[in-house]
């Protein structure tokens, strides 16, 4: 029998493409030319289902979105201890490039803001990995749980690291204050190459698919990380993923969510499906505006949010 969410997907869609709200992020050079029109919406299913409408096959980079991602990876490398010890799991309740660290331990509050994305980037991979090693672990990381290679595009990570001067100060911050104990450059590179993984809006669904499918991609069928990590990844995308929003989104949308300026947005529903949109206008957040409005709509005819 044909599914009906593809039409219903489309429809979505056309609905949310009068709003021309906001603009593509401004502060990375080559994101402020992304074409502003660009819109889609996939929604893929513990069992394989993909429905996809709109510029579904379209790629731009993860940026944010990896931030989940990266953390399962350190988590299965290195293990809970280590990187809970590095790294908290409270919302912050400030904007994703604020400092918010702990005054007495200097950890950065959660692994969803820049400041605990930097520290998660020192711990991927075994101990005293090299940085060459570590960027080769994540691409091929966020590979598995797309289910296909993924590259990185170059242009926009030259682009955000001549411009990378917040993250340059966080890290060193976080130097002064021993979280991060090799040179802060280094480990800002590495972020910034983590974020400029090109993803299409499908990638983004069958990532978001294997967190719902407790670390399986439901195409490969390959465990990326186990059950434990997922859980603990999910519980800080729902209290962390959005950020100065958090609260806002989990009242009124209810999904485990991550957001990034490139425009991507994705939302896990464990043991059901993987959601991510894609429109590149964002908000005073950082979240794509179409992208939240579309969330907003499915939560709400699907009955998703988890309460
Ligand atoms: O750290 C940055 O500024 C970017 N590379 C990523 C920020 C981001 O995507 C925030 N999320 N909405």
């Amino acid at each position: 029998m044909r599914s009906i969410i593809p039409d219903y997907l489309a429809d979505a869609l056309f609905r949310v493409e009068p709003d021309t709200s906001g603009q593509p992020a401004q502060y990375i050079p080559e994101l402020a030319g992304a074409d502003p029109e660009r819109l889609a919406a996939v929604v893929a299913t513990i069992d394989g289902e993909v429905y996809g409408a709109g510029d579904s096959d379209a790629e731009f980079t993860i940026q944010s979105i990896s931030k989940p991602f990266v953390y399962a990876l350190a988590l299965a490398d290195r293990g809970f201890d280590t990187v809970l010890d590095k790294v908290g799991v409270e919302p912050s309740g400030e904007a994703f490039n604020e400092v918010s660290l702990e005054h007495d331990t200097g950890r950065p509050l959660n692994p969803m803001i820049n400041a605990g994305a930097l520290t998660v980037q020192s711990l991927i991979g075994p101990w005293n990995s090299e940085p060459a090693e570590r960027g080769e672990r994540v691409r091929q990381g966020l590979s598995a749980f797309a289910g296909r290679e993924l590259t990185i595009d170059e242009r926009v990570s030259s682009s955000e690291m001549d411009t990378a001067h917040r993250n340059l100060a966080i890290a060193h911050m976080l130097r002064s204050r021993d979280v991060l104990t090799e040179d802060p450059r280094t480990v800002v590179e590495g972020y910034v190459r983590q974020c400029a993984v090109l993803v299409t809006a499908r990638d983004l669904a069958m990532m978001a698919a294997t967190l719902a499918n407790r670390g399986v991609n439901p195409l490969t069928n390959e465990q990326v990380v186990s059950g434990a990590v997922v859980r603990y990844v999910l519980s800080v995308m729902f209290t962390c993923g959005m950020y100065d929003a958090a609260g806002d989104w989990a009242t009124q949308v209810g999904i485990p969510a991550k957001s990034g300026v490139g425009g991507g947005l994705i939302g896990a529903l464990p043991g059901q499906v993987g959601i991510a949109t894609f429109s590149p206008r964002l908000d005073e957040h950082g979240h794509s505006v179409r992208g939240v409005s579309l969330f907003e709509r499915f939560s709400s005819d699907m009955g998703l949010h988890v309460m």
